[in-house]
């Protein structure tokens, strides 16, 4: 059979698609600016046929339609980073959130949670019949390796991305025609703070490093002060539009890459807007790895002088790093984090910064702290730390005694809270801070 007559073999409709959930179900699904929402609608429409269906999932960047009331014997939901959307949810426990590393997300879904369906968004197929994940190729390619049903939804406007995420027509059972705009990552107006961040940031990176950006405010203006570098290389978890110029400009052009990915820009998701989609689309340069290979620190570490630039909620006068809690509270997910820091860390010439404003809540509450929120998780532990950066400098912590990292962390500190801050060192070590 050619390609195209398998093709056409497996195209249903959504309806006919969702038939092959059963009750009591796992479903994986791809995440961000992949998430199959016309295959989502179907789901919700007729979530009277399903019976305990669980949807694991990552970020969304909508709404989360699984926790509805309504929904309530039907479906559950089950995320590795929360949102907005399921943020209360989640701390009520009308939603659920697992914890791990993003490079082990693969080999949790497989071993663990065990999804029996898994349905993502892909681009349509090319002359040879090979259609793309387009903008994730994360632990959603990997599904396609031990779930029993596969289904896809098509859609026009996913990028013809490259890489692994080229996926032969054979390899799923279901393809669902629907066209519709991607879920978008707005860019949004970066601040003064950040502007400073991002130049603080970009004074630690050299010509010819190797750069991870994370999420957040701060990667797009890091991404505007690196515009004067030379031969930076990418290797990201995921990247958001800011890459787009850089790459275009050849300011990262992955010349010093010294692995056999040298030219190439590596990455696990895009999460940003159709200027970054269009890009990615049809370009041999850019190339998308699975979530285990491309998160995997010793992977990560194969670049030299691979820089990882993540950002936090709080950090204590240890140097300990609390990214994805507050209190109690899941506010997102350690995500490659931890994945990043402890790579970059292993690169020979390597460098982790954690990047953050000084202050939260409208400058009424400093993100540097004596002691870290009661019942927050640490993210990044302080053993693991290296650079902290906020808009007034950097403090640079391995290595360093307890004194030490105290006292650079209040060096950089706002004005508004470093006396406070001294007053707890000068307790805690009975001498002065300055
Ligand atoms: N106490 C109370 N509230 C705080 C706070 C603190 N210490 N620090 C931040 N906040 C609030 C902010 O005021 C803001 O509230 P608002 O939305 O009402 O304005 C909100 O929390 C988000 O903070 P902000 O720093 O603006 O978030 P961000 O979008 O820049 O993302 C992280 C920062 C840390 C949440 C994000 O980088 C993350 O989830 N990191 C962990 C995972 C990771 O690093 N992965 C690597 C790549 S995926």
């Amino acid at each position: 059979m050619n390609w195209k007559e398998i093709y056409t073999g497996k195209l249903v409709s959504a309806e006919e698609a969702i038939r092959n959930i059963h009750h009591n179900d796992n479903v994986v699904m791809s995440f961000g600016c992949s998430e199959p929402r016309g295959i989502v609608r179907a789901m919700c429409e007729h979530y009277a046929d399903f019976h305990n269906v669980q949807i694991s999932n990552m970020l969304l960047l909508g709404e989360t339609p699984w926790i509805k009331d309504e929904y309530k014997g039907h479906f559950s939901f089950n995320c590795f980073f929360a949102s907005g959307s399921n943020r209360a949810a989640i701390s009520k426990g009308d939603a659920d959130f697992t914890t791990c590393y993003f490079y082990e997300i693969p080999y949790v879904l497989r071993d663990v949670v065990k999804p029996r369906v898994t349905i993502m968004s892909v681009s349509p197929p090319d002359d040879n019949g090979f259609v793309s994940l387009g903008t994730n190729v994360d632990y959603i390619e990997s599904t396609l390796d031990y779930c029993e049903v596969k289904i896809a939804q098509v859609n026009k406007y996913m990028p013809h991305s490259h890489g692994e995420a080229l996926k032969h027509v054979s390899e799923f059972d279901f393809f669902v025609e629907i066209d519709e705009p991607l879920p978008e990552v707005p860019t949004v107006p970066i601040t003064d703070v950040e502007k400073q961040i991002g130049k603080n940031c970009a004074e630690l990176i050299n010509d010819g490093d190797c750069i991870q950006l994370g999420i957040g405010g701060i990667p797009n203006a890091i991404c505007e002060e690196l515009k004067g570098k030379k031969n930076l290389g990418l290797h990201s978890e995921m990247v958001g539009d800011g890459v787009v110029d850089l790459i275009k400009s050849g300011v990262i052009n992955n010349s010093k890459k010294n692995n056999h990915h040298r030219g190439k820009s590596l990455l696990g998701f895009a999460f940003g807007t159709r200027k970054l989609f269009d890009f990615m689309s049809n370009n041999p340069d850019i190339e998308m790895h699975p979530i285990e290979y491309i998160n995997y620190p010793p992977v990560i570490a194969e670049n030299d002088n691979m820089v990882s630039v993540n950002s936090c909620l709080q950090v204590d006068l240890q140097g300990q790093v609390v990214a994805d809690t507050i209190g109690l509270t899941q506010f997102s997910g350690v995500g490659g984090q931890v994945d990043f820091v402890r790579g970059a860390t292993m690169s020979k010439g390597g460098r982790s910064i954690i990047a953050m404003p000084s202050t939260a809540k409208n400058n009424t509450v400093s993100r540097i702290v004596p002691t870290i929120t009661e019942n927050s998780a640490i993210t990044t532990n302080r053993n693991d730390v290296n650079y902290i950066v906020t808009e007034f400098g950097v403090a640079q912590l391995k290595g360093k005694t307890m004194k030490e990292r105290a006292r650079a962390l209040i060096k950089i500190a706002h004005p508004d809270f470093r006396e406070e801050l001294g007053k707890v060192f000068e307790e805690r070590f009975g001498e002065k801070v300055f």
